[in-house]
């Protein structure tokens, strides 16, 4: 399992790019974090037409519950305001509860403008608008915000043409509470139908059940707390003009969770890596050129995409056999391109989605059962479709192998039946960069595991997902095998990296705080040694350069200091070393 990630080699790697990446992973864990989480909804009556300008402090400080503050994230700006303490303490509760600034979600207008994110070449583009399909929107809903739900489908009717938007089917998967049906249906009277399931299906069951309902040529499936910007969907449905077996994914924008600001993402290609997380590859030479015409996308990401319905359900929806989440972007993304379709990313239509904190993340990917389901729909989609790679997978994670997955007879013959190609077909046409990133034999680390610190043995280098520096956090009890957030290696590449993560120092000042970037694979300020006599972990190639990690175990952060080999806070116990393997660690190290 080690190892196998550290080969993501964006040269041009932006922290932008980073923090995309990482939530990525997010949007298939969202799910269950939803199922999990028991936060409490708004209970009051959402007064979308109460606009008020508040403008001093006495003033906010009277600011009713779900009270509209006109202005406030307009332009898609970062909501700020000069919050009274109460209302900060507000803030921080909602965000425990739900993952995002659920208090301020309340105060911003529905309504809100955005932006034209487009390129400026995209806005001279025109699309053969009479020609174009009508669509119905698919969005599965779990305990989503009322307000946040609402700017999703304001969104939706305010920047899409009545011409092609003819419905939105919101369907709610057994959320705790269903009492804003009517303040939906009054708001969105001719656009909206409603279905709801008292008990959860899981995302991609619910989302077959919305998909049968719809009407119209195109489904258009969007998760419930995305904000569609200007000009989005003519670009995304003219390629399923010029052939009608197109499925087509919008750049994805990032709404950050804690001031709600639009933020641009970066065009990519979705992929995913032998452990099957989602990864991002940089487009190729010709794409980059071709910009911003749409490119091939091998794998979707998962939360946003159209596709032509008739050919959605001849090629099978969804397996119906998948449950709750994950691995079922692989899945129809693999079908598309092998069963006779495309899939592209279409850098013209941009789309934001609002992207959980990490922290969130973290307390509720440990549920039993949904660790058990992704496991269970990992093989399943490995076994039918990977062919002789799956056991790749399988090296990666043995334990897939001891799992039940039920019968694959419908889909196996799904795949006969459409005489779709082998997966052969889709690494040699899709990823002639992938396997020299992602190799079929992996080096091997010279460390992995927990990196635990000497001086507070009970605290571990973690990294919370989509945080810019490592935090010390209470160890896991797996100390070689630990967590994804505490699980390091110290790579092939001399990087010390977990998932595609790397420790990075960017000065060299007294107590510098240590930075979470994207691995560049270029060993400069990611060049990271291990001592194992002195249990230093040394960044830098020269000595006169060298720097030691260091625990501010009081901070819980993680800084770098001159090394000094009688400060114990610069000692650290890697989960496993390969003492022979470091032994070599000096010989052939690449010139920078
Ligand atoms: C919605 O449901 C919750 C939980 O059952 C309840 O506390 C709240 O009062 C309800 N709100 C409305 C407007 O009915
Ligand atoms: C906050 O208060 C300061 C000083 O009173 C003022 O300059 C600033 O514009 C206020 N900010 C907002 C967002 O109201
Ligand atoms: C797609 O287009 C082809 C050729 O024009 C046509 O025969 C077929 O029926 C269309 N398929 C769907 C699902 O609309
Ligand atoms: C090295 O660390 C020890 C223990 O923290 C400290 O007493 C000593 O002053 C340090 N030496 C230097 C040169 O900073």
């Amino acid at each position: 399992m080690l190892g196998h990630d550290m080969l993501i080699k964006h040269r041009k790697s932006i922290l932008l790019l980073l923090l995309f990446a990482a939530i990525c992973n997010i949007i298939v864990y969202l799910y269950i974090m939803e199922r999990k989480t028991q936060a409490t909804q708004t209970s009051t009556t959402f007064k979308t037409k109460t606009t008020i300008v508040r403008e001093t402090e006495t003033e906010l400080s009277q600011l009713a519950d779900n009270e509209v503050i006109a202005g406030l994230g307009a332009m898609g700006r970062a909501a700020s305001g000069n919050w009274t303490k109460a209302q900060l303490l507000a803030m921080e509760r909602s965000e425990r509860e739900t993952g995002y600034n659920a208090w301020l979600s309340e105060h911003i207008s529905p309504e809100r403008t955005l932006h034209d994110m487009r390129h400026h070449s995209c806005k001279k583009l025109k699309y053969p608008m009479e020609k174009l399909p009508t669509i119905s929107v698919v969005i599965v809903q779990y305990n989503e915000q009322l307000s946040v739900l609402l700017r999703t489908l304001s969104s939706l009717r305010k920047r899409t043409s009545p011409k092609l938007l003819k419905e939105i089917i919101l369907v709610d998967d057994g959320s705790d509470h269903d009492n804003f049906t009517d303040t939906l249906q009054q708001q969105f009277p001719s656009l909206l139908l409603q279905l709801r399931h008292p008990k959860q299906l899981g995302l991609m069951q619910a989302r077959l059940t919305g998909a049968r309902k719809a009407k119209q040529d195109v489904l258009v499936f969007l998760d419930a707390h995305v904000e569609v910007t200007r000009g989005w969907l003519p670009p995304l449905l003219a390629p399923l003009l010029e052939n009608n077996k197109t499925c087509t994914t919008p750049v994805v924008d990032t709404i950050d969770y804690e001031n709600f600001a639009y933020k641009r993402g970066k065009p990519s290609r979705g992929f995913f890596d032998w452990d099957f997380n989602y990864v991002q590859l940089p487009l190729l030479k010709k794409e980059l050129a071709a910009m911003p015409a749409p490119h091939d996308n091998p794998i979707m990401n998962g939360g946003l995409f159209s596709i032509d319905r008739q050919w959605f359900f001849q090629l099978g929806g969804y397996d119906e056999g998948l449950r709750i989440w994950g691995a079922e972007q692989f899945e129809l993304s693999l079908k598309i391109w092998l069963c006779g379709g495309r899939l592209l990313e279409v850098p013209c239509s941009r789309v934001g989605h609002l992207y959980r904190s990490g922290n969130f993340h973290v307390q509720y990917t440990k549920s039993e059962s949904a660790i058990k389901a992704v496991g269970r729909n990992y093989r399943r989609v490995a076994e039918v479709w990977l062919d002789e790679y799956k056991d790749k997978l399988y090296v990666n994670m043995p334990h897939l192998t001891h799992i039940k997955v039920g019968s694959l007879s419908k889909q196996k013959s799904l795949r006969e039946r459409l005489q779709c190609k082998p997966f052969k077909w889709f690494l040699d046409h899709l990823a002639s960069d992938f396997l020299a990133l992602y190799p079929l034999e992996e080096p091997v680390d010279y460390a992995f595991g927990t990196v635990q610190s000497v001086a507070a043995p009970n605290l571990c280098l973690d990294r919370a997902e989509s945080a810019i520096h490592p935090q010390l956090l209470p160890c896991d009890r797996d100390l070689m095998y630990p967590k994804e957030q505490q699980k390091w290696s110290l790579s092939y590449f001399r990087d010390l990296h977990s998932s595609f993560h790397c420790l990075e120092l960017q000065e060299r000042e007294p107590q510098a705080e240590v930075w979470l970037w994207q691995c560049h694979h270029q060993a400069g300020n990611q060049f990271w040694f291990y001592d194992s006599n002195s249990k230093q972990l040394i960044n830098g190639q020269s000595k006169a350069d060298q720097r030691c990690m260091e625990a501010a175990v009081a901070e819980r952060k993680i800084v770098a200091n001159i090394c000094n080999s009688t400060n114990q806070r610069q000692q650290w116990n890697f989960g496993y070393v390969d003492e022979t393997r470091l032994e070599d660690f000096w010989n052939n190290v690449p010139e920078t």
